[in-house]
Formats: C-alpha cells, sequence, structure tokens
C-alpha cells in the first residue's frame, strides 16, 4: 500500500483566483492537485486544458499535478500536458484505441501513467497492462461533473483492484474520484484506496485545512 494522498479536484475550485485557491489548498495539507480536463465530447462538459496547467507551475506550483483526461481522443493532447508541467497523465480507456500505446506515450513523455475506469468499466481492462501503469484511477461517480453522489458499487471494485495490485504490481496507486467525503473515506480506504480526489467536499467547505485533516485522520483511523 502507498503513502495515503489528498488530491483536491480545482473543478469545484473558484476559478476567479485559481492560483491563490492552489496555494492555500495546499498549505492546508493537500499533497496534489487534481486536474480535471473535459471536452464537451468524450464528457458533456468543458474545463481547462494545458495553458492552465502551465499557468499554475508559473505562478510557482511545485506540488504534483494530477491530470484526469477526460478527452477524445486522448494522444494528440498527451506532449502538451507533459511541457505544461503535468505529473502524472490518467485517462478513459474508451478514450483511446491503443491503450497500451497511450501509457507508452505518457511515459515516454516523462509522466507517470494511470488508467480511469468508469463506474460500469470492468477490471478486466487491466489484466494485460497494470504492470506499465503508476497508477488505477476508479471513478465512483459517471465523470463529467463534480458534486455527485458516491456510487456504493466502487466499494467491490477498489476491492477487487486493490487484490490485482497487490499481487501483481504493488508499485500502482489506487485512486478513488467522486463523492468523496469525511464521513466515507474511512470506508474508501478499508476498501483499499490509497489516493483520495476531493472536490466539492473540499472547496465548498469555510476551512480547508479543517476537511483535509478529518480526512487524513479518518483514513488513519
Ligand atoms: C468528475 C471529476 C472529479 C470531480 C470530483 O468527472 O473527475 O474529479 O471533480 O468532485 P467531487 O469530489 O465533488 O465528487
Ligand atoms: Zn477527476
Amino acid at each position: 500500500m502507498q503513502s495515503t494522498v489528498i488530491a483536491p479536484s480545482i473543478l469545484s475550485a473558484n476559478f476567479a483566483r485559481l492560483g491563490e485557491e492552489v496555494d492555500n489548498v495546499l498549505a492546508a495539507g493537500a499533497d496534489w492537485v487534481h486536474f480535471d480536463v473535459m471536452d464537451n465530447h468524450y464528457v458533456p462538459n468543458l474545463t481547462i486544458g494545458p495553458l492552465v496547467c502551465e499557468a499554475l507551475r508559473k505562478h510557482g506550483v511545485t506540488a504534483p499535478i494530477d491530470v484526469h483526461l477526460m478527452v477524445e481522443p486522448v494522444d494528440r493532447i498527451i506532449p502538451d500536458f507533459a511541457s505544461a508541467g503535468a505529473s502524472m497523465i490518467s485517462f478513459h480507456p474508451e478514450a483511446s484505441r491503443h491503450v497500451h500505446r497511450s501509457i507508452q506515450l505518457i511515459k515516454g513523455a516523462g509522466c507517470q501513467a494511470g488508467l480511469v475506469l468508469n463506474p460500469a468499466t470492468p477490471v478486466e481492462v487491466l489484466d494485460y497492462v497494470l504492470e506499465d501503469l503508476d497508477m488505477v484511477l476508479l471513478m465512483s461517480v459517471n465523470p463529467g461533473f463534480g458534486g455527485q453522489s458516491f456510487i456504493p458499487s466502487a466499494l467491490e471494485k477498489l476491492r477487487a483492484v486493490r487484490a490485482m495490485i497487490d499481487a501483481r504490481a504493488p508499485h500502482v496507486r489506487l485512486e478513488i474520484d467522486g463523492g468523496v467525503k469525511v464521513d466515507n473515506i474511512a470506508g474508501i480506504a478499508a476498501a483499499g484506496a490509497d489516493t483520495f480526489v476531493a472536490g466539492s467536499a473540499i472547496f465548498n467547505a469555510g476551512d480547508y485545512a479543517d476537511v483535509i485533516g478529518r480526512m487524513k485522520a479518518a483514513v488513519a483511523g
């Protein structure tokens, strides 16, 4: 099991003052910045691209930037995010014609590679690529929007992927994304996640340090 990571999703941040929001959440104990990229094609919403990632780096953000691509096609945008300062890049297998090639493109560009499984995507998609990955990201909501409720079947899937990772590729992080709150994070951690994305739970709270602190305490048990 890898060390615990809390990765606030900036999808729920105030975009009118994004640099300040990211500074504040990192000062409040966040480990990574989760960066949701939506294209109004693979998902029915439109967000931010490499320019904003680069702007955060220029602003002085040195923490890992965890880019979650909800775009189709995937490959063309990978080099742009690598040059913009992405640390890890994750994508959905449904959005890539050649999953193995996309993973190699990400790693060849010097980033860590993650594969994202939607709520209905079977874990077998990991069978022949798990060892090549740095991270598996399980969606516990359908991708496209912040503020949705955690889908309970994600717990069973976490347990299944945790068993695969422990048996075959213990270097791989297991990240969960969608509906993570202070009051359900302990159960999510017990099911096997080590990396936790939380958007609305953190950015809709007045005191970021309080929420992140309570999340870390709940994970630590
Ligand atoms: C959804 C995004 C998530 C989302 C999480 O497509 O991938 O990262 O912003 O938001 P909450 O924590 O509010 O469910
Ligand atoms: Zn995300």
